[in-house]
């Protein structure tokens, strides 16, 4: 069998793990991998590259993707279905392993339900997949912004100030929660959970009357609950959903004038998502890819590879890309007493 490979949407700690494994597995029993370039693009342009065992030696620990990605939509992949397909067998590729999130999820399900062989495996920081528990990548930008938390609580209490701290998220708050438990974070802020100014002022002003210093986690997509500020300030991203540019800094020039206080801001942004992956990523994305290619073998096909417990089991690709995973609110109001 000869097995395209291809990593779409956004990069993430971890791809090259998951290519790597495909690679070895393949190997293991016979079958050739070719690498798509640049995700969807090179799938519609032929634009492939050999891969064998040496063309993935060191690249477990490696950050981005060998493979390049391009963030083109699933409607790509509808409009020009003849060309994709033409493409592959002109490639010799008899079957395909999709990595990426949402949307170069639903490609792979358009793919599959015109019957070519393709396994998708789940990838994104922000954690928002349905089917898995985790995703790759998310730990990596979780221990990124922790560390920078860490870091920012004794410049905060050094000068007495309030720090905000925006992380990833473009839809969901799990880095955001993760990382502000795991960081002390004085107040967590998550787009399932509209904010009220005041509250977060009082959590400000308990925490400087206990004589430390305020350290504030915002997700880049939180909103206040408050209708008149949101008209003020949000704009509205091409799929409707509302939200306030540079949130981060929004908030602390709002905590500063409400409680007198010096703020200051820090975007950890595409930090989150550069560098080589954490343990538990490289650890996953080896398992994602070595039980993708067991899918292939067993022609187990429209199904990704996810987490469940311990376990990687195979959901059908039309799991992931329904609907969102959210953080629920139990999760969020079991840590919010520790805010304030
Ligand atoms: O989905 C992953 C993610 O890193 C989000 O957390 C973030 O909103 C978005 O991608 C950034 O995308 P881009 O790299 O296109 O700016």
């Amino acid at each position: 069998m000869r097995i395209g490979i291809l990593t779409g949407g956004g990069d993430c700690p971890g791809l090259n793990a998951v290519i790597r494994a495909v690679v070895r597995k393949a190997a293991v029993h016979g079958h050739e991998v070719v690498g798509i370039r640049d995700g969807w693009r090179g799938a519609l342009s032929g634009d492939v590259m050999p891969l064998d065992v040496a063309a993935v030696r060191g690249i477990l620990p490696r950050g981005g993707t060998i493979l390049g990605t391009t963030g083109l939509p699933p409607t790509v992949v509808r409009d020009n279905l003849k060309a994709i397909t033409g493409v592959l067998s002109a490639n010799g590729i008899d079957a395909l392993v999709a990595i990426g999130g949402e949307g170069t999820l639903a490609g792979a399900e358009i793919l599959a339900a015109a019957g070519v062989r393709v396994v998708g495996v789940p990838k994104t920081i922000d954690n928002d997949l349905e089917g898995t528990d985790v995703t790759f990548g998310f730990d990596t930008a979780v221990n990124v912004a922790t560390e920078a938390i860490d870091r920012l609580h004794t410049t905060a209490e050094s000068h007495h100030r309030i720090l905000v701290v925006e992380v990833m998220g473009r839809n969901t708050g799990w880095i955001a929660l993760h990382s502000g438990v795991a960081g002390g974070a004085n107040g967590i802020l998550i787009p399932e959970r509209p904010f009220l100014l005041d509250d977060v002022t009082g959590w400000v002003e308990s925490r400087f009357a206990s004589s430390y210093a305020p350290v504030l986690v915002v997700s880049e997509r939180a909103v206040p609950a408050d209708e008149d500020l949101m008209e003020q300030y949000s704009v509205t991203d091409p799929f409707g959903s509302r939200y306030i540019p540079g949130v981060g800094q929004w908030l602390a020039n709002a905590l500063q004038l409400m409680s007198g206080h010096d703020a200051r801001t820090t975007v950890l942004g595409h930090v989150q998502r550069g560098g080589t992956p954490s343990a538990f990523d490289r650890d996953l994305a080896t398992r994602f890819g070595l039980h993708a290619v067991d899918a292939l073998l067993e022609g187990d096909w429209g199904q990704m590879v996810a987490l469940q417990g311990t376990r990687i089991v195979r959901v059908p690709l039309a799991t992931a890309v329904g609907t969102l995973k959210t953080v629920p609110d139990s999760r969020y109001d079991e840590v919010s007493i520790l805010f304030g």
